[in-house]
Order: C-alpha cells, then structure tokens, then sequence
C-alpha cells in the first residue's frame, strides 16, 4: 500500500525495536488485525492459513486449544467443544434476554448464573468452567501471536474496535480479556469510528472548511449499525488547520446480520431434510447435523447473492444419509422478510439523533460482510433514496485500518498526521452514589444520581464533579474486576 506508506513519518533513531502495535477488529464471527511497525506502512496481518480474517472461534478439547479455522472446522465433528458467537453474552446478567438467545442458538452448550458476579459462565464436562471474558481472552491471545508472528517482533499495545453499541459492563468485560491476553489496550475505538476514520484518513485532500455528511451503513454478522459523520476542516490552537470527524448520529439493530439469516436458512434445510422422510428422526434434535447444515446455509447465502438458486447438499448428514435440496433466492427473501423490513430502521434513527434530513446526507457507504446480501442492498438503496450506495471502502478491512492507525497515533514510536475524532456516546453516561448527610445529629442516606454525558454528547470529554462532603472511595457496583 503506497497511500499508506506516505501517511506516516516513522521516528526510527533511538527507538527499541520493539514498538510495532496492532489493532483487533473483533466481530462476533470474524476478527482482523493489522499492525504497524518502523519502516512498514499499516497493513493487515495474515493469519496461519494466510487469509486476511480470522473466524471468532476456539475450541477446547481434553488437552489441546484450537482457533480460528480449526476451531470452526471442529463445530461439525464435536460442536460442544466450540465456542463462538461470544459477543452477545459479554458482560451479560444470566437474566438478560441475549443470554436465553444465545442458549436457543447454541443448545449444546450449558449457561450458567454466576453466583457473585450474577453474569454467565459456560459448564462444559466435569469440573471444567469458562467465562466468556475468559474464552474471548484466549482469541485475543491468539490473534496477538498471529500478529507477533507476522511482525517478526513482540506486540503489547492494542487498539481493539468495539460495537458503538457496548455499555460500559460489556466495554469492561472486553478490557478483561485483553488483560488476560497481557496485551495493553490503547484504547477501545467504537468500530464505526474506526471505519470512519479510515475512511477520512484516505481522502484527506477532499476535506475542506465545508461540512460533508457521510452516513456509513454497516451490517455484520450479529447486528447493523449506520452512522452520520460530519467531516470538516478545523482551526485547532495546538496545530493549525486539522481536518476532523464528528460522528454525528447512531442508529442500531442489535440482532439484525447476517447470523440470523444463516440460522433462518439452517432450519428450512432441516424442515425439508425431514420432509424428505428418509430418517425417521428429527434431524433438529442432533447438534452435530444442525452445525453441517449451518455451515451449509452459509455457503447457500454466499452463493445466493449472485444465483437465483442453489442446490444445497451436504454428505452424510445424519446416519450417513445424504442430503441435496434446491433452494431459490425468493425463497431466502421469504424466510428474511421480517428482517429486511428491519433495514430502514437504523438509518431512521441514526437521523433522529443527528437531527438531519436524508437531503442533507451527501452518500450512504456500505460497511460490513452482510452489507453484499442483495436484497438489503435493494431495501436500502429505497430506504435512503440515493441514486446508488457507496461500495468505494474496504467493507472487511476499514475498521482495523481505522484502528490501527489510531494505534500509531497514540504510540509514542510513530508520528502519525493528525486528524482528529470527535465520537459521542450513543448512550448517556450517569454516576449514581449514596450519601450520608447529618442534620441535627440525625444520619440520613440519600441516594443520588447525575447525568454526567447526554446522548449524543461528545467524548473524549472531562467531566469534573466536586463531592464536598465525601470521604469514601466509590465501590465499583457491578462487582466486576478493576483494571
Ligand atoms: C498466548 O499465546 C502464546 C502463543 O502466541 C502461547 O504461547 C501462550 O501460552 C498463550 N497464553 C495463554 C495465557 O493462553
């Protein structure tokens, strides 16, 4: 990457070797690093298999820890060995909805309340426990040593990317894996800043003094999030003229990827592997065939985005029964339909929240893996009323690029141009303490609460409050590790 290498005015005297840093682009199914170090330009790293992404996955046998591809390889032999799929439990009580989700979605695995923490930890056979905070700690350990070993040198520092969506108990429970993993964490970037970012850094030349509004449409695998980004130059007092990004309005559907639309197809091969009668079980009582005919349903989407139909087949399904089905995209669009009609939603939202018009918005960008299912192109490209949607950025690679560039800029071996990040938080942010006041030798305890950032406010941001009459450190309530 030339462009790249020209973003960067690398500090090479004086400096130990050791200072490359990473970003982790961590999806719920796919995660990708990139690194920078002196001398080489930001790039992305290449795992074992020499592919640019990474599945989410481990599996933990008796005595040996699988990831990435051989892990997701293993979900059809021995799926109760594999793990995936974690974020929709992170820093989850055992209560919340995600969590009896995730247990429908994946029933051969066992959740259970944390007796302390009140959170879910996985029972896997005999005494053997794991949290998802831990099972994340061991793919982030493991993508470190990817990216070690594709930089030639030890990496520490990381900026990993988070849903923009993530309260502070799932940022918290994502801070602890990196812990685990010992890698010292920059930041936490919301990941459609990264993309944002990414995406300013490139077109520098064509930010001026005039406000260009950017709504960047990003849908995953387990949930879609669309953006309004203002970019502009501003005069700063420390460094002059500075182009900018003002991330301006959020909308989001936790839920609404393309996993749903896997699982959708999964069951309609299992309803018409039964229908064809030739086993006299009930193919969706038997986990290792519902995970054949999942990995199955994904390829059928792929294809589906191109060819109006597809024959799915897979061998030996179940009782070394062979399965062949045909399957039409209208069928796929029939079994989806209630979520395509969910597509607009964010876009709408994002807008509420900026408080702008869709005239106002100069071009709709498409992020994200499950951004090429045809139909939600369709349903958007009505939605926004643009002539066409923009598809002039990596979809898989923008937010480690933006990441990692982040990195670089806030190591201190680089000097990186500045451009700078205005986010805001998609959620208001609100301490909430006791008091103890004294009135004529009475003691009462007042409970108190303040708002210390409103939605949509922007950060980073410091906020001071004075407690005159308060002597006693705060106790973290949710009761989760300090880090
Ligand atoms: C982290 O990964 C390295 C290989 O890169 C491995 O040697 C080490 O044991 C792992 N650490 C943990 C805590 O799993």
């Amino acid at each position: 990457m030339v462009l790249a290498a020209a973003l960067f005015c690398v500090a090479l005297a004086m400096l130990p070797s050791h200072t490359a840093v990473m970003s982790i682009d961590l999806g719920s199914e796919w995660m990708k690093m990139a690194i920078v170090k002196p001398g080489v330009p930001m790039e992305i790293v290449l795992n074992k298999e020499s592919r640019r992404k990474t599945p989410t996955v481990v599996c933990l046998k008796e005595n040996e820890r699988l990831f990435g591809d051989s892990a997701l390889g293993m979900s059809v032999k021995n799926p109760k060995t594999v793990f995936r799929h974690l974020q929709s439990i992170l820093g989850k009580k055992y209560k919340n909805p995600q969590v009896a989700l995730y247990q429908k979605q994946f029933p051969e695995h066992q959740l259970q309340e944390d007796p302390v923490r009140g959170t879910v930890y996985f029972k896997n056979s005999g005494e053997l426990q794991f949290t998802p905070e831990e099972l994340l700690g061991m793919m982030l350990n493991y993508s470190r040593g990817l990216a070690q070993d594709f930089a030639e040198q030890s990496i520490k520092d990381a900026v990993i990317t988070v849903p923009a969506f993530f309260n502070q108990a799932e940022r918290r429970a994502v801070l602890l894996a990196a812990q685990m993993a010992g890698l010292k964490v920059l930041q936490l970037i919301n990941d459609n800043t990264a993309v944002a970012l990414n995406y300013g850094v490139f077109r520098r030349k064509d930010i001026d003094n005039t406000a260009k509004n950017i709504m960047f449409y990003d849908m995953g695998s387990g949930s879609t999030t669309a953006t309004i980004v203002t970019y502009q130059t501003v005069k700063t007092k420390e460094s002059g003229i500075q182009p900018q990004l003002q991330i301006r309005g959020v909308g989001f559907d936790r839920g609404l990827g393309g996993f749903e639309m896997d699982l959708r197809l999964r069951d309609h091969l299992a309803k018409l592997f039964n229908e064809q009668k030739k086993s006299k079980k009930d193919v969706r009582e038997n986990h290792r065939a519902m995970a054949k005919l999942l990995k199955e349903a994904q390829r059928l989407k792929t294809v589906l985005s191109a060819n109006v139909d597809f024959m799915a087949q897979v061998e030996g399904l179940m009782d070394d029964i062979d399965f062949k089905a045909k399957v039409t995209r209208t069928e796929f669009e029939e079994l989806c339909a209630d979520l395509f009609k969910r597509v607009p939603g964010p876009v709408e939202d994002a807008l509420s929240a900026a408080e702008m018009k869709l005239e106002e918005i100069e071009q709709v960008i498409l992020v994200g893996g499950s951004t090429r299912v045809r139909k939600v192109q369709d349903v958007l490209l009505r939605a926004v009323g643009k002539e066409e949607l923009g598809k002039n950025i990596n979809a898989d690679e923008a937010a480690a690029m933006g990441a990692v560039y982040q990195a670089a800029g806030l190591s201190k071996a680089f000097k990186v141009k500045p451009f700078l990040v205005r986010d805001a938080a998609v959620f208001p942010i609100q301490v909430e303490f006791n008091r103890e006041t004294e009135e004529e030798g009475v003691k009462t305890v007042k409970y108190n609460k303040r708002i210390l950032f409103q939605r949509m406010a922007p950060y980073p941001q410091r906020k001071v409050i004075t407690f005159n009459r308060y002597n006693n450190d705060f106790e973290d309530p949710q009761n989760l590790p300090k880090i």
